[in-house]
This record gives structure tokens, sequence and C-alpha cells, in this order.
């Protein structure tokens, strides 16, 4: 049944891939209340009602859905980026578990009798390589050529292979989803929470952030959207710079955050994968405003405060 003012529409039949990691788990849970039905393409089927929700199935093979309708595709599936130093092993992984598995995907929707009419698929910032102060609209090229601009560079292109098949593809470049129970933010916590956090480098560096309840909602929204195709920067209109970023999260937490972590000691310790935070990237959702998607949260300070809000820990008590 639905609530009162909820948008009527048919029921989707939606597969996800990554749909057991944060933006996925988030948007089942969306989708499930509105009655839509959900796979999950995932490495560990058995695990997916548990993680995603009881009314979600999870597929190990994408076979076991020939012969069943398919309305959407959203594909999120991915190695973590910043979790290990990028050695030639790890790049390989995150290569082929975003654009090994895409082309995997759309060959397989390629053999499909029966073609969903839209894929959404995952891409970052990133994109861009190091943008330094320019800020950047999708209709802009990329500025930079580090490894994460060659890896979203691909991952894209794969995606949008499927346009061939007849389908529409929106692109998600994202910022860093704030969360309050994982990716990035949950990472920072334990530090920033000892007084312990401060800027990266000099900290002058822009980053692009989105609340996960903005997240959720772009990405219904492109789904929904039948004129939506092509690249969408996903993350709110204020991007900060890194430093900015630092202090608020402190205040947020109420806790002194002006410890700077030194560029020299970063890329000592992390060596390229230290480029992914030294650089960053000035990203405006330019795309998704014309379109009339509205954020809820368009400025850091009051995203965190809802992120990481008194009512938060009364809730977590
Ligand atoms: N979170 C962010 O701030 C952010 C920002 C920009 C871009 N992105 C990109 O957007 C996508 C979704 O983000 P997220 O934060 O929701 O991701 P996430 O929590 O890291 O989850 C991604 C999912 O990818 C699958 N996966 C992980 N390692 C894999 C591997 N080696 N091979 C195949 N699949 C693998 C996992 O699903 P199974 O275990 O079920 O197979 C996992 O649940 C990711 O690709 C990420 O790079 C995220």
């Amino acid at each position: 049944m639905r609530a009162f003012g909820q948008r009527e529409e048919a029921a989707m039949h939606i597969l996800l891939t990554g749909g057991t990691g944060l933006m996925g788990r988030s948007l089942c849970r969306r989708w499930a209340v509105e009655g839509h039905r959900l796979t999950v393409w995932s490495r560990s089927p058995e695990r997916v009602p548990a993680l995603c929700g009881a009314s979600v199935r999870g597929v190990g093979r994408l076979e076991e859905l020939d012969g069943e309708t398919l309305d959407a595709v959203i594909n999120l599936a991915g190695a973590p980026i910043a979790g290990r130093l990028w050695t030639r092993r790890r790049k390989a992984v995150l290569w082929s578990s975003r654009i090994t598995l895409t082309e995997h995907l759309v060959n397989w929707l390629q053999t499909r009798l029966q073609r969903p009419r839209v894929l959404v698929s995952g891409s970052a910032v990133g994109w861009y390589g190091d943008g330094g102060e320019r800020e950047l609209r999708e209709d802009m090229g990329p500025v930079g050529e580090d490894f994460a601009s060659q890896l979203c560079g691909a991952w894209e292109d794969a995606a949008r292979r499927a346009e061939e098949l007849g389908m529409r593809v929106a692109l998600l470049r994202s910022g860093m989803v704030l969360a309050p129970d994982g990716g990035f933010l949950q990472r920072l916590l334990p530090v920033f929470r000892l007084g312990l956090g401060g800027p990266l480098g000099d900290g002058r560096q822009w980053l692009s952030w989105v609340h996960i309840a903005d997240q959720v909602a772009l990405i219904d929204f492109l789904l929904h959207q039948e004129d939506a195709r092509g690249p969408y920067n996903a993350c709110a209109p204020q991007p900060v710079r890194n430093g900015e970023f630092a202090r608020a999260l402190g205040q947020a937490l109420h806790r002194p955050a002006r410890l700077p972590a030194p560029a020299f000691a970063l890329r000592l310790g992390l060596g390229e994968l230290a480029g992914l935070l030294l650089g960053g990237q000035r990203a405006v959702p330019a795309r998704l405003c014309e379109a009339g998607f509205a954020f809820r949260f368009a400025d850091l300070n009051t995203a965190l405060a809802d992120l990481l809000g008194d009512h938060r820990l009364k809730d977590a008590a």
C-alpha cells in the first residue's frame, strides 16, 4: 500500500549490481517500500536478503534471470577505490570489478530478447582528473589523466555500449557519499572523534560530496526521468575545500580538527593513491539542477548535522 502523497507508478523489476554496497542497500530499502521487485547480482547471493531486505533476491549468475522481464538496471559494483594501496594487482581488481563486470553485464543484456529500458551506471567525479580551481560541469572533457580518471572513463564507455542496444544510459559521476553507516565518513570518524583529524596536504583541494539521502533520491530521479541520459555530476551544489571539510566535521563532532596530514607523508605512505586525496574536483551538479532535481542537503554543515547530530546518537543509544 502506498502512503498518501507518494507517486503512483507501476512496480518495476530492477536489477542491481553492487546492491549490497553503501548506495545499493539504501536504494533497496527505498524501492522495496515502494513495492518494486528487486534482484541483486552479487558474489554472495545468499547474503543479499540479510543485507538488502528480506524481499530482495540475490543471484550469483545473470543467466538465472533469463526468461524474466526486467525493467531497469542499476550498475554500482566495484572494489573499494581507497581501501588499499594501488599496486599493479590492486589496479587490476579495481578495473575488472568495474569494467570487465560492466562488459559482462552489457554482453548478457545483448543476448536477451526482452531488454530493460534503462541502465543507470556508476562513475565518479574522479572522471575529470584533478581539476584544480576549475568548476567542473558535465559539458567539459576530462582535465587530468590519472588512474582514477582512466578507470572512470573506461567504466562509462563500457556502460554506454548499452545505448547500442536501444537502452537509455545515465552515468552517475558521484562525489564522496556521506552516510552515517559506511563509506568515507565512517572511516574518518574514529580519527576525528579523537581530535586527531585535519586537512590533507595544504587543504586547498576541492572536495565534492553528497548526502546519502540525496544520492538515493537523485538515482531514483534519473531512473524515472525518461529523457535523462549521459553523465550527471552526483554531488551537492556547494563543493568545499578539503580544509573546510575537516573544519566542518570537527565542528559537528565538537572536536578540534587542526592536525594536518602533510602531503609528503601521504605520498610516502600511500604512493599513487595519495593523488586521489591531494588532488580534487570542484564539480557542480549542473545537469541535475537543469533537469529540476532539488537537493535536500546543499550545505555541508546541515548535511553533517543531520548525519551526526544528537538525534542520531540518541537513536543509537
Ligand atoms: N561511496 C562513495 O563515496 C563513492 C563515490 C564515488 C563513486 N563511487 C562508486 O560507486 C559505486 C557504489 O559505491 P558504494 O559506496 O555503494 O560501493 P561499496 O559500498 O564499496 O559496494 C560496492 C559493491 O561492489 C561489489 N564489489 C566489491 N568488490 C568487488 C569485486 N572485487 N568484484 C566485484 N564486485 C565487487 C560488492 O558487492 P557484492 O559483494 O555483493 O558482490 C559491493 O557491495 C562503487 O563502484 C564506487 O566506486 C562511490
